[in-house]
């Protein structure tokens, strides 16, 4: 078979593995040709693509980023092309089947695709983890990792100078990587949109730990989506994008004055950003990522287009692309229950 590749939306660790995974199991095991698209469905529009042989896969699992390039071009924005776009160019080069790599945005734009007839399988991915359609997306643990690594720095810092550090880091509307990064780095308070802390517990927590110890300043993290249940009226005041969306980022800055004064503690904030999601994947995230690719390929084989490839446990299994735009996997409660227990 003849089967095109694209990577889009954010970038996100682990998306050359992907496609590595894919190319190599396609050449040996179904003798596939690959082509990859780039930009994502910007190189569909254009008709921009480059051919994948083997060996240009070669070395790059362990390499951040995308070899491919990303946008968030949409088929199905103005001057997209739509589906039957899509199809004209498969149809032109005579390509059988497309693997699209991308989170919510790109699989909804996936299944639209197929919805339409385009032979079309998906892949998710997404350093947030805000995937229900499966238990982890590739990305999401090298995200935590960089996080976890520079709370551990804030925290120096903060230690030398008495100071409370506060940082925000990302998963859009969900709390998943400030979970986990403060729960691995020891937060003292971590902040969540599913279940928002008020200003005040906030700077109670503070001040419980800083009347605990002067030799271990507050570390406080933020997911970029939360807003205190407590928010003035302009604590929020975000501008918003093209598609009318706030953007995030800032709201650790907006939090550090609070609790400078209501604590009395000299605060700084830090806003972790765009780091988090470059660099290279960790070993995690090259194995889900490569056995995702695997996967991506047999489904293509099988003739499952609708569908995504996806893990439940430690099996790679595939759904169709409807759950994974179905709904946001939010932070449960029984985990938040069971960080809390460590504030302060
Ligand atoms: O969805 C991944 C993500 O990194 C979010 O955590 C963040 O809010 C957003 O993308 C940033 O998008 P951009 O790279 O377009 O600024």
């Amino acid at each position: 078979m003849k089967v095109g590749i694209l990577t889009s939306g954010g970038d996100c660790p682990g998306l050359n593995a992907v496609i590595r995974g894919a190319v190599l199991k396609g050449d040996s095991i179904y003798e596939d040709e690959f082509v990859g698209y780039l930009d994502g469905w910007k190189g569909v529009r254009d008709d921009e693509f480059i051919p994948i042989p083997r060996r240009l896969v070669r070395g790059i699992g362990r390499q951040g980023g995308t070899i491919l390039g990303t946008s968030r071009v949409n088929p199905f924005h103005e001057d997209g092309g739509g589906a039957d776009g899509v199809r004209k160019v498969l149809e032109d080069h005579e390509i059988d089947a497309l693997i699209a790599i991308g989170g919510d945005g790109t699989l909804y734009t996936a299944n639209r695709l197929a919805e339409a007839g385009i032979p079309i399988v998906g892949v998710p991915k997404t350093v947030d983890n805000d995937l229900d359609a499966t238990d982890y997306t590739f990305g999401f643990h090298t995200a935590v990792d960089i996080a976890t690594e520079n709370l551990d720095r804030l925290r120096m810092t903060g230690n030398s100078h008495h100071r409370c550090m506060v940082a925000e880091v990302m998963g859009r509307s969900v709390g998943w990587i400030a979970l986990h990064s403060g729960m691995a780095a020891g937060a003292h308070v971590i902040c969540i949109p599913e279940f928002p802390l008020t200003i005040e517990e906030i700077c109670d927590y503070v001040a419980q730990r800083a009347a605990r110890s002067k030799r271990r300043s507050p570390l406080v993290v933020v997911a970029e989506g939360y807003v205190p249940k407590d928010a003035p009226a302009d604590f929020m005041d975000y501008e918003m994008d093209e598609f009318g969306r706030p953007i995030l980022g800032g709201v650790a800055q907006r939090l550090a004055p609070y609790i400078e004064e209501a604590t009395g503690i000299e605060t700084r904030a830090t806003v972790l950003g765009h780091i988090q999601r470059g660099g290279e994947p960790n070993a995690y995230d090259r194995v889900l990522a490569t056995r995702f690719g695997m996967a991506a390929i047999d489904l293509v084989h099988e003739g499952g287009f609708g569908r995504m490839v996806s893990l439940r446990g430690t099996d790679i299994v595939d759904e169709p692309l409807t759950e994974a735009i179905d709904s946001v996997k939010r932070v449960p409660k029984s985990r938040w229950d069971e960080v809390r227990v460590l504030f302060g």
